[in-house]
């Protein structure tokens, strides 16, 4: 069964120039697009996605990070496409948990500037996908 996930390359991906390397994985590993964009976000935007971590010690800088520049939203399709992007992504501390050969594994030294994020469930993913692309239709 397809299932959709909302990916962001953050605006740290754009800046150091990894956006065509981690497309191509994702593109290598099968899933494919249904939205695909260059945004600058707003903090309405970032405070709504980033909800769930409002009042956590990192939140402020969480939101100034994911709206200090352009990043890349995207919105993936395959079988069990939450669980294959969040495998391909690594875990989220980049040294602790990610492993070598997935993309902040390869990438990333810190768990702010982890480079990319995918949706953590489907219910998830249908959130977020309805906040960042909100004229997709199922
Ligand atoms: P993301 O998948 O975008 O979801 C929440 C983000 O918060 C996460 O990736 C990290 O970038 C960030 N994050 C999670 N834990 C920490 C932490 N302990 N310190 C700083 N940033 C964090």
């Amino acid at each position: 069964m397809t299932e959709r996930t909302l990916v962001l390359i953050k605006p740290d991906g754009v800046s150091r120039s990894l956006v065509g390397d981690i497309l191509a994985r994702i593109e290598r590993k099968g899933l494919t697009f249904a939205a695909l964009e260059l945004k600058n976000v707003s903090d309405d935007l970032a405070a709504k996605h980033y909800a769930e971590h409002e009042g956590k010690p990192f939140y402020p800088s969480l939101v100034e990070f994911i709206t200090s520049g352009p990043l890349v939203a995207a919105v993936l399709e395959g079988p069990r496409a939450v669980a294959a992007f969040r495998q391909i992504a690594g875990g989220t501390d980049p040294v602790e948990k990610a492993v070598p050969g997935t993309i902040r594994g390869d990438y990333a030294l810190s768990t702010q500037y982890n480079l990319v994020h995918g949706s953590d469930s489907p219910e998830s993913a249908e959130r977020e996908i309805a906040l960042w692309f909100p004229a997709l239709n199922d």
